[in-house]
Protein backbone atom coordinates (compact mmCIF):
# COMPACT_ATOMS: atom_id res chain seq x y z
CA UNK A 1 0.00 0.00 0.00
CA UNK A 2 1.61 3.16 -1.16
CA UNK A 3 1.77 6.23 1.10
CA UNK A 4 -0.96 8.38 -0.38
CA UNK A 5 -3.22 5.40 -0.16
CA UNK A 6 -2.35 4.66 3.91
CA UNK A 7 -2.83 8.52 4.51
CA UNK A 8 -6.23 8.18 3.12
CA UNK A 9 -7.12 5.49 5.03
CA UNK A 10 -6.30 6.99 7.88
CA UNK A 11 -7.77 10.31 7.60
CA UNK A 12 -10.79 7.36 7.25
CA UNK A 13 -10.23 6.09 10.17
CA UNK A 14 -9.58 9.32 12.04
CA UNK A 15 -13.02 10.57 11.26
CA UNK A 16 -14.49 7.59 11.76
CA UNK A 17 -13.96 7.63 15.35
CA UNK A 18 -15.45 10.85 15.67
CA UNK A 19 -18.66 10.64 13.15
CA UNK A 20 -20.27 7.27 12.25
CA UNK A 21 -18.98 7.63 8.75
CA UNK A 22 -18.35 4.16 7.49
CA UNK A 23 -21.71 2.96 9.70
CA UNK A 24 -23.48 5.25 7.53
CA UNK A 25 -21.97 4.10 4.24
CA UNK A 26 -22.59 0.25 5.22
CA UNK A 27 -26.17 1.47 6.08
CA UNK A 28 -27.37 3.42 3.27
CA UNK A 29 -25.13 1.65 0.26
CA UNK A 30 -22.61 -1.19 0.91
CA UNK A 31 -24.74 -2.74 3.12
CA UNK A 32 -29.11 -1.71 2.14
CA UNK A 33 -29.74 -5.11 0.39
CA UNK A 34 -32.34 -3.76 -2.32
CA UNK A 35 -34.35 -6.36 -4.12
CA UNK A 36 -32.71 -7.94 -7.29
CA UNK A 37 -35.08 -7.58 -9.78
CA UNK A 38 -35.38 -3.59 -9.68
CA UNK A 39 -36.82 -2.62 -13.73
CA UNK A 40 -36.87 0.32 -15.25
CA UNK A 41 -39.24 2.09 -12.90
CA UNK A 42 -37.08 2.05 -10.07
CA UNK A 43 -34.45 4.61 -11.81
CA UNK A 44 -36.53 7.38 -10.86
CA UNK A 45 -36.10 8.21 -7.10
CA UNK A 46 -32.54 8.32 -8.18
CA UNK A 47 -33.31 10.58 -11.14
CA UNK A 48 -35.62 13.23 -8.98
CA UNK A 49 -32.38 13.31 -6.73
CA UNK A 50 -30.38 14.61 -9.67
CA UNK A 51 -32.85 16.90 -10.68
CA UNK A 52 -33.29 17.92 -7.23
CA UNK A 53 -29.02 18.90 -7.37
CA UNK A 54 -29.49 20.35 -11.19
CA UNK A 55 -32.40 22.89 -9.69
CA UNK A 56 -30.65 23.78 -6.49
CA UNK A 57 -27.17 24.78 -8.29
CA UNK A 58 -28.35 26.15 -11.23
CA UNK A 59 -31.02 27.67 -9.16
CA UNK A 60 -27.96 29.57 -6.89
CA UNK A 61 -26.23 30.81 -10.05
CA UNK A 62 -29.16 32.30 -11.77
CA UNK A 63 -29.98 33.88 -7.97
CA UNK A 64 -26.57 35.88 -8.70
CA UNK A 65 -27.75 37.68 -11.86
CA UNK A 66 -31.55 37.72 -10.91
CA UNK A 67 -33.19 40.85 -9.58
CA UNK A 68 -36.65 40.39 -7.51
CA UNK A 69 -38.05 43.41 -8.33
CA UNK A 70 -41.24 44.31 -10.49
CA UNK A 71 -39.32 47.28 -11.98
CA UNK A 72 -36.53 44.93 -13.19
CA UNK A 73 -37.08 40.92 -12.76
CA UNK A 74 -38.42 40.71 -16.36
CA UNK A 75 -35.04 42.71 -17.79
CA UNK A 76 -32.76 41.06 -15.56
CA UNK A 77 -33.98 37.39 -17.05
CA UNK A 78 -33.41 39.35 -20.64
CA UNK A 79 -29.85 40.07 -19.44
CA UNK A 80 -28.91 36.44 -17.97
CA UNK A 81 -30.30 34.89 -21.42
CA UNK A 82 -28.34 37.53 -23.39
CA UNK A 83 -25.49 39.21 -21.44
CA UNK A 84 -24.10 36.96 -18.59
CA UNK A 85 -21.61 34.05 -19.47
CA UNK A 86 -23.40 30.78 -19.99
CA UNK A 87 -26.47 32.73 -18.29
CA UNK A 88 -28.30 31.21 -21.26
CA UNK A 89 -27.74 27.69 -20.67
CA UNK A 90 -28.14 27.80 -16.73
CA UNK A 91 -31.28 29.46 -17.41
CA UNK A 92 -32.67 27.04 -20.10
CA UNK A 93 -31.61 24.30 -17.51
CA UNK A 94 -33.29 25.30 -14.37
CA UNK A 95 -36.72 25.98 -16.89
CA UNK A 96 -36.75 22.42 -18.42
CA UNK A 97 -35.36 21.20 -15.32
CA UNK A 98 -39.05 22.49 -13.94
CA UNK A 99 -40.61 20.12 -16.27
CA UNK A 100 -38.31 17.30 -16.37
CA UNK A 101 -38.64 17.21 -12.22
CA UNK A 102 -42.51 17.07 -12.49
CA UNK A 103 -42.05 14.22 -15.25
CA UNK A 104 -39.60 12.00 -13.36
CA UNK A 105 -41.77 12.95 -10.01
CA UNK A 106 -45.23 11.76 -11.55
CA UNK A 107 -43.58 8.79 -13.15
CA UNK A 108 -41.96 7.80 -9.77
CA UNK A 109 -45.61 8.17 -7.96
CA UNK A 110 -46.88 6.05 -10.88
CA UNK A 111 -44.88 2.98 -10.55
CA UNK A 112 -45.84 3.47 -6.53
CA UNK A 113 -49.48 3.01 -8.32
CA UNK A 114 -48.12 -0.32 -9.92
CA UNK A 115 -46.28 -1.96 -7.66
CA UNK A 116 -48.07 -0.95 -4.52
CA UNK A 117 -45.21 0.85 -2.60
CA UNK A 118 -47.71 2.40 -1.02
CA UNK A 119 -48.89 -0.28 1.32
CA UNK A 120 -48.06 -1.46 4.55
CA UNK A 121 -45.16 -1.28 6.00
CA UNK A 122 -44.20 2.22 3.62
CA UNK A 123 -47.25 4.67 4.46
CA UNK A 124 -44.93 6.65 6.03
CA UNK A 125 -42.62 6.60 2.85
CA UNK A 126 -45.44 7.55 0.95
CA UNK A 127 -46.76 10.62 3.26
CA UNK A 128 -43.13 12.05 2.73
CA UNK A 129 -43.75 11.32 -0.87
CA UNK A 130 -46.72 12.82 -0.91
CA UNK A 131 -45.92 16.06 1.32
CA UNK A 132 -42.58 16.60 -0.74
CA UNK A 133 -45.09 16.80 -4.09
CA UNK A 134 -47.18 19.11 -2.83
CA UNK A 135 -44.48 21.60 -1.29
CA UNK A 136 -42.58 20.82 -5.11
CA UNK A 137 -46.30 21.96 -6.77
CA UNK A 138 -45.49 25.20 -4.20
CA UNK A 139 -42.02 25.88 -5.46
CA UNK A 140 -42.96 25.53 -9.11
CA UNK A 141 -45.88 27.73 -8.46
CA UNK A 142 -43.69 30.35 -6.79
CA UNK A 143 -40.71 30.29 -8.96
CA UNK A 144 -42.94 30.78 -11.96
CA UNK A 145 -44.08 34.52 -10.87
CA UNK A 146 -40.05 35.33 -10.91
CA UNK A 147 -39.28 36.12 -14.49
CA UNK A 148 -42.36 38.48 -14.02
CA UNK A 149 -43.91 37.68 -17.68
CA UNK A 150 -47.86 37.89 -18.75
CA UNK A 151 -48.46 34.35 -17.63
CA UNK A 152 -46.12 34.87 -14.68
CA UNK A 153 -48.16 37.98 -13.31
CA UNK A 154 -51.68 36.49 -14.29
CA UNK A 155 -51.31 32.79 -13.71
CA UNK A 156 -50.46 33.93 -10.04
CA UNK A 157 -53.54 36.69 -10.14
CA UNK A 158 -55.52 33.58 -10.75
CA UNK A 159 -54.54 30.79 -8.21
CA UNK A 160 -54.48 33.90 -5.60
CA UNK A 161 -57.85 34.95 -6.00
CA UNK A 162 -58.86 31.44 -6.13
CA UNK A 163 -57.97 31.77 -2.18
CA UNK A 164 -60.88 34.42 -2.45
CA UNK A 165 -62.94 31.84 -2.24
CA UNK A 166 -63.02 30.12 0.86
CA UNK A 167 -66.10 31.59 3.06
CA UNK A 168 -65.43 34.27 5.73
CA UNK A 169 -61.45 34.77 5.98
CA UNK A 170 -61.21 34.08 1.39
CA UNK A 171 -60.62 37.71 0.63
CA UNK A 172 -58.22 38.24 3.88
CA UNK A 173 -56.33 35.33 3.33
CA UNK A 174 -56.13 36.35 -0.37
CA UNK A 175 -54.67 39.95 0.53
CA UNK A 176 -52.10 38.28 3.29
CA UNK A 177 -50.42 36.36 0.47
CA UNK A 178 -50.74 38.53 -2.12
CA UNK A 179 -49.35 41.39 0.44
CA UNK A 180 -51.37 43.86 -1.71
CA UNK A 181 -54.45 44.24 -3.64
CA UNK A 182 -53.07 42.87 -6.76
CA UNK A 183 -50.25 41.16 -7.76
CA UNK A 184 -47.06 43.37 -7.54
CA UNK A 185 -43.76 44.07 -6.39
CA UNK A 186 -44.27 42.86 -2.19
CA UNK A 187 -45.30 40.05 -4.18
CA UNK A 188 -42.91 39.12 -5.81
CA UNK A 189 -40.53 39.79 -3.48
CA UNK A 190 -41.89 37.60 -1.17
CA UNK A 191 -42.47 34.89 -3.78
CA UNK A 192 -38.78 34.97 -4.62
CA UNK A 193 -37.83 34.76 -1.00
CA UNK A 194 -40.07 31.10 -0.52
CA UNK A 195 -38.47 29.85 -3.80
CA UNK A 196 -35.10 30.54 -2.87
CA UNK A 197 -34.90 29.15 0.42
CA UNK A 198 -38.13 28.06 2.58
CA UNK A 199 -39.31 25.59 0.02
CA UNK A 200 -36.14 24.37 -0.87
CA UNK A 201 -35.01 23.85 2.96
CA UNK A 202 -37.95 21.76 3.09
CA UNK A 203 -38.01 19.99 0.08
CA UNK A 204 -34.43 18.65 1.07
CA UNK A 205 -35.41 17.90 4.93
CA UNK A 206 -38.73 16.06 3.70
CA UNK A 207 -36.33 13.75 0.96
CA UNK A 208 -34.04 13.05 3.78
CA UNK A 209 -37.09 11.80 5.81
CA UNK A 210 -38.18 10.11 2.85
CA UNK A 211 -35.19 8.11 1.91
CA UNK A 212 -34.66 7.59 5.34
CA UNK A 213 -37.68 6.09 6.08
CA UNK A 214 -37.41 3.90 2.67
CA UNK A 215 -34.02 2.58 4.38
CA UNK A 216 -35.76 1.43 7.30
CA UNK A 217 -38.48 -0.83 5.85
CA UNK A 218 -36.79 -1.52 2.53
CA UNK A 219 -37.75 -1.44 -1.22
CA UNK A 220 -40.35 -3.00 -2.35
CA UNK A 221 -40.04 -4.03 -6.13
CA UNK A 222 -41.92 -5.39 -9.23
CA UNK A 223 -43.60 -8.26 -7.70
CA UNK A 224 -44.51 -6.77 -4.69
CA UNK A 225 -42.74 -9.52 -2.12
CA UNK A 226 -40.72 -8.56 0.97
CA UNK A 227 -37.55 -9.88 0.59
CA UNK A 228 -36.63 -9.09 4.51
CA UNK A 229 -38.75 -12.36 4.87
CA UNK A 230 -36.38 -14.59 3.31
CA UNK A 231 -33.02 -14.04 4.99
CA UNK A 232 -29.70 -16.36 5.22
CA UNK A 233 -28.02 -17.43 8.51
CA UNK A 234 -26.48 -13.91 8.56
CA UNK A 235 -29.68 -12.54 8.08
CA UNK A 236 -29.44 -10.79 4.75
CA UNK A 237 -32.10 -11.02 2.46
CA UNK A 238 -31.34 -13.85 -0.24
CA UNK A 239 -33.26 -11.92 -2.84
CA UNK A 240 -31.70 -8.96 -1.98
CA UNK A 241 -27.77 -7.36 -3.28
CA UNK A 242 -25.74 -4.78 -1.46
CA UNK A 243 -26.97 -1.12 -3.25
CA UNK A 244 -23.15 -0.68 -3.89
CA UNK A 245 -21.97 -1.09 -6.18
CA UNK A 246 -24.66 -2.63 -7.51
CA UNK A 247 -27.48 -0.16 -8.24
CA UNK A 248 -24.83 2.99 -7.90
CA UNK A 249 -23.72 1.54 -11.33
CA UNK A 250 -27.22 0.69 -12.60
CA UNK A 251 -28.32 3.79 -11.74
CA UNK A 252 -25.44 5.74 -13.46
CA UNK A 253 -26.54 4.31 -17.10
CA UNK A 254 -30.01 5.55 -16.34
CA UNK A 255 -28.55 9.63 -15.33
CA UNK A 256 -26.93 9.22 -18.95
CA UNK A 257 -29.79 8.28 -20.21
CA UNK A 258 -31.35 10.77 -18.60
CA UNK A 259 -28.97 13.39 -19.29
CA UNK A 260 -28.94 12.83 -23.20
CA UNK A 261 -32.66 13.50 -23.47
CA UNK A 262 -32.38 17.08 -20.52
CA UNK A 263 -29.42 18.02 -22.97
CA UNK A 264 -31.32 17.35 -26.27
CA UNK A 265 -34.05 19.33 -24.55
CA UNK A 266 -31.85 22.42 -23.24
CA UNK A 267 -30.19 22.45 -26.58
CA UNK A 268 -32.51 22.01 -29.12
CA UNK A 269 -36.21 22.81 -27.79
CA UNK A 270 -36.07 24.65 -24.41
CA UNK A 271 -39.50 25.97 -25.20
CA UNK A 272 -40.69 22.51 -25.95
CA UNK A 273 -43.62 24.03 -28.13
CA UNK A 274 -44.70 26.82 -25.23
CA UNK A 275 -45.28 23.55 -23.15
CA UNK A 276 -42.06 24.16 -20.81
CA UNK A 277 -41.81 27.85 -21.22
CA UNK A 278 -45.08 29.35 -22.10
CA UNK A 279 -45.14 31.78 -25.31
CA UNK A 280 -46.90 34.66 -23.37
CA UNK A 281 -44.38 34.48 -20.78
CA UNK A 282 -41.76 36.24 -23.37
CA UNK A 283 -44.11 39.89 -22.96
CA UNK A 284 -43.14 42.10 -19.83
CA UNK A 285 -46.17 41.21 -17.29
CA UNK A 286 -49.04 44.27 -17.60
CA UNK A 287 -51.23 44.85 -14.56
CA UNK A 288 -53.45 46.50 -17.35
CA UNK A 289 -53.79 43.38 -19.83
CA UNK A 290 -55.21 40.36 -19.41
CA UNK A 291 -54.38 37.62 -21.82
CA UNK A 292 -56.67 36.17 -24.16
CA UNK A 293 -55.82 32.47 -22.30
CA UNK A 294 -54.47 31.72 -19.28
CA UNK A 295 -53.92 28.48 -18.52
CA UNK A 296 -50.78 26.98 -16.49
CA UNK A 297 -47.83 24.93 -16.95
CA UNK A 298 -48.75 21.35 -18.09
CA UNK A 299 -47.87 19.69 -15.12
CA UNK A 300 -50.55 21.34 -13.45
CA UNK A 301 -53.47 21.17 -16.26
CA UNK A 302 -54.97 18.36 -14.72
CA UNK A 303 -55.87 19.75 -11.88
CA UNK A 304 -56.75 23.55 -13.71
CA UNK A 305 -59.61 21.06 -15.71
CA UNK A 306 -60.89 19.41 -12.79
CA UNK A 307 -61.07 23.20 -11.41
CA UNK A 308 -62.77 24.49 -14.68
CA UNK A 309 -65.49 21.91 -15.09
CA UNK A 310 -67.21 22.55 -11.50
CA UNK A 311 -69.43 25.83 -12.11
CA UNK A 312 -69.45 26.94 -8.42
CA UNK A 313 -65.97 28.57 -7.50
CA UNK A 314 -65.59 27.04 -4.26
CA UNK A 315 -66.83 23.66 -5.24
CA UNK A 316 -64.19 24.19 -8.31
CA UNK A 317 -61.23 24.75 -5.46
CA UNK A 318 -62.30 22.32 -3.06
CA UNK A 319 -62.23 19.85 -5.99
CA UNK A 320 -58.93 20.87 -7.02
CA UNK A 321 -57.73 20.78 -3.73
CA UNK A 322 -59.18 16.80 -3.26
CA UNK A 323 -57.92 15.76 -6.53
CA UNK A 324 -54.40 16.76 -5.51
CA UNK A 325 -54.69 15.58 -1.47
CA UNK A 326 -56.80 12.64 -1.95
CA UNK A 327 -53.74 10.08 -3.22
CA UNK A 328 -52.59 10.67 0.81
CA UNK A 329 -55.27 8.21 1.59
CA UNK A 330 -54.26 5.76 -0.94
CA UNK A 331 -52.51 3.11 1.38
CA UNK A 332 -55.88 2.96 3.43
CA UNK A 333 -58.33 3.18 0.49
CA UNK A 334 -56.37 -0.56 -1.42
CA UNK A 335 -58.14 -3.09 0.62
CA UNK A 336 -56.19 -5.62 -1.70
CA UNK A 337 -53.86 -8.55 -0.14
CA UNK A 338 -51.75 -8.01 -3.15
CA UNK A 339 -49.41 -4.84 -3.93
CA UNK A 340 -48.18 -5.60 -7.50
CA UNK A 341 -50.01 -5.18 -10.54
CA UNK A 342 -48.38 -8.22 -11.85
CA UNK A 343 -50.43 -10.30 -9.76
CA UNK A 344 -53.93 -8.07 -8.83
CA UNK A 345 -56.53 -8.68 -11.09
CA UNK A 346 -59.16 -7.02 -13.29
CA UNK A 347 -60.97 -4.79 -11.24
CA UNK A 348 -57.47 -2.86 -10.36
CA UNK A 349 -56.05 -3.20 -13.60
CA UNK A 350 -59.02 -1.42 -15.25
CA UNK A 351 -59.54 0.93 -12.79
CA UNK A 352 -55.70 1.63 -13.10
CA UNK A 353 -56.20 2.10 -16.79
CA UNK A 354 -59.24 3.92 -16.71
CA UNK A 355 -57.57 6.72 -14.11
CA UNK A 356 -54.59 6.83 -16.53
CA UNK A 357 -56.61 8.16 -19.38
CA UNK A 358 -58.35 10.63 -17.39
CA UNK A 359 -55.07 11.92 -15.46
CA UNK A 360 -53.78 12.73 -19.02
CA UNK A 361 -56.93 13.88 -21.11
CA UNK A 362 -57.71 16.08 -17.95
CA UNK A 363 -54.49 17.32 -18.31
CA UNK A 364 -54.85 18.13 -22.19
CA UNK A 365 -58.23 19.49 -21.28
CA UNK A 366 -56.55 22.05 -18.60
CA UNK A 367 -54.54 23.28 -21.56
CA UNK A 368 -57.17 24.35 -24.27
CA UNK A 369 -59.56 27.35 -24.08
CA UNK A 370 -62.68 26.14 -22.31
CA UNK A 371 -65.48 25.47 -24.54
CA UNK A 372 -69.15 23.95 -23.61
CA UNK A 373 -67.88 20.42 -24.93
CA UNK A 374 -64.48 20.33 -23.15
CA UNK A 375 -66.12 21.28 -20.19
CA UNK A 376 -68.49 18.42 -20.37
CA UNK A 377 -66.04 16.12 -21.12
CA UNK A 378 -63.77 17.52 -18.12
CA UNK A 379 -66.62 16.46 -16.36
CA UNK A 380 -66.89 12.97 -17.36
CA UNK A 381 -63.44 12.35 -16.45
CA UNK A 382 -63.39 14.27 -13.43
CA UNK A 383 -65.71 11.88 -12.41
CA UNK A 384 -63.70 9.15 -13.12
CA UNK A 385 -60.37 10.67 -12.28
CA UNK A 386 -62.84 10.86 -7.99
CA UNK A 387 -64.43 7.38 -8.77
CA UNK A 388 -61.50 5.50 -8.93
CA UNK A 389 -60.34 6.19 -5.31
CA UNK A 390 -63.68 6.64 -3.67
CA UNK A 391 -64.46 2.89 -5.00
CA UNK A 392 -60.95 1.15 -4.41
CA UNK A 393 -62.13 -0.34 -1.11
CA UNK A 394 -64.67 -2.03 -2.87
CA UNK A 395 -63.29 -3.10 -5.63
CA UNK A 396 -60.10 -4.29 -4.62
CA UNK A 397 -61.38 -5.74 -1.38
CA UNK A 398 -63.12 -8.86 -3.99
CA UNK A 399 -60.61 -8.80 -7.06
CA UNK A 400 -59.96 -12.07 -8.76
CA UNK A 401 -55.96 -11.47 -7.65
CA UNK A 402 -53.49 -14.40 -8.58
CA UNK A 403 -51.24 -16.06 -6.13
CA UNK A 404 -48.32 -14.44 -5.03
CA UNK A 405 -44.95 -16.21 -5.36
CA UNK A 406 -42.98 -16.65 -2.29
CA UNK A 407 -39.68 -15.43 -3.77
CA UNK A 408 -38.85 -12.51 -6.42
CA UNK A 409 -39.10 -13.84 -10.05
CA UNK A 410 -36.39 -12.85 -12.17
C1 LIG B 1 -37.79 15.25 -4.80
C2 LIG B 1 -38.61 14.25 -4.97
C3 LIG B 1 -38.30 12.80 -4.62
C4 LIG B 1 -37.09 12.20 -4.46
C5 LIG B 1 -35.70 12.82 -4.59
C6 LIG B 1 -37.36 10.81 -4.15
C7 LIG B 1 -36.37 9.86 -3.94
C8 LIG B 1 -36.62 8.51 -3.83
C9 LIG B 1 -35.62 7.48 -3.93
C10 LIG B 1 -34.12 7.74 -4.18
C11 LIG B 1 -36.23 6.29 -3.80
C12 LIG B 1 -35.58 4.91 -3.93
C13 LIG B 1 -35.39 4.58 -5.41
C14 LIG B 1 -36.69 4.26 -6.11
O1 LIG B 1 -37.47 3.48 -5.55
O2 LIG B 1 -36.95 4.80 -7.22
C15 LIG B 1 -37.64 6.53 -3.56
C16 LIG B 1 -38.61 5.57 -3.33
C17 LIG B 1 -39.95 5.83 -3.15
N1 LIG B 1 -40.57 7.06 -3.31
FE1 LIG B 1 -39.66 8.81 -3.69
N2 LIG B 1 -38.71 10.61 -4.11
C18 LIG B 1 -39.33 11.80 -4.40
C19 LIG B 1 -40.69 12.02 -4.47
C20 LIG B 1 -41.66 11.08 -4.20
C21 LIG B 1 -43.08 11.30 -4.28
C22 LIG B 1 -43.69 12.63 -4.73
C23 LIG B 1 -43.69 10.14 -3.91
C24 LIG B 1 -45.16 9.83 -3.79
C25 LIG B 1 -46.08 10.66 -3.53
C26 LIG B 1 -42.67 9.17 -3.60
C27 LIG B 1 -42.90 7.86 -3.20
C28 LIG B 1 -41.93 6.87 -3.10
C29 LIG B 1 -42.17 5.48 -2.75
C30 LIG B 1 -43.54 4.85 -2.40
C31 LIG B 1 -40.94 4.82 -2.79
C32 LIG B 1 -40.67 3.34 -2.52
C33 LIG B 1 -40.81 2.61 -3.82
C34 LIG B 1 -40.57 1.14 -3.75
O3 LIG B 1 -39.80 0.69 -2.89
O4 LIG B 1 -41.19 0.45 -4.59
N3 LIG B 1 -41.46 9.77 -3.80
N4 LIG B 1 -37.85 7.90 -3.61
Amino acid sequence: MNTLVKSLYGLRDWVDSRYPLMKTWNEHLAKYYAPKNFNFWYFFGGLALLVLVIQIVTGIWLTMNYKPSADMAFASVEYIMRDVDWGWLIRYMHSSGASFFFIVVYLHMYRAMLYGSYKKPRELLWIFGMLIYLTLMAEAFFGYLLPWGQMSYWGAQVIISLFGAIPFIGDELALFIRGDFVVSDVTLNRFFSFHVIAIPLVICGLVAAHIISLHEVGSNNPDGVEIKANKDANGVPLDGIPFHPYYTVKDMVGAVVFLILFCAVVFFAPEMGGYFLEHANFVPADPLKTPEHIAPVWYFTPFYAILRAIPDKLGGVVAMGLSTTIFFLLPWLDRSPVKSIRYRGWKYRSWLAAFTVSFIALGWLGMQVATPAYTWLARFFSVVYFLFFLLMPFYTSNDNDKPVPERVTS
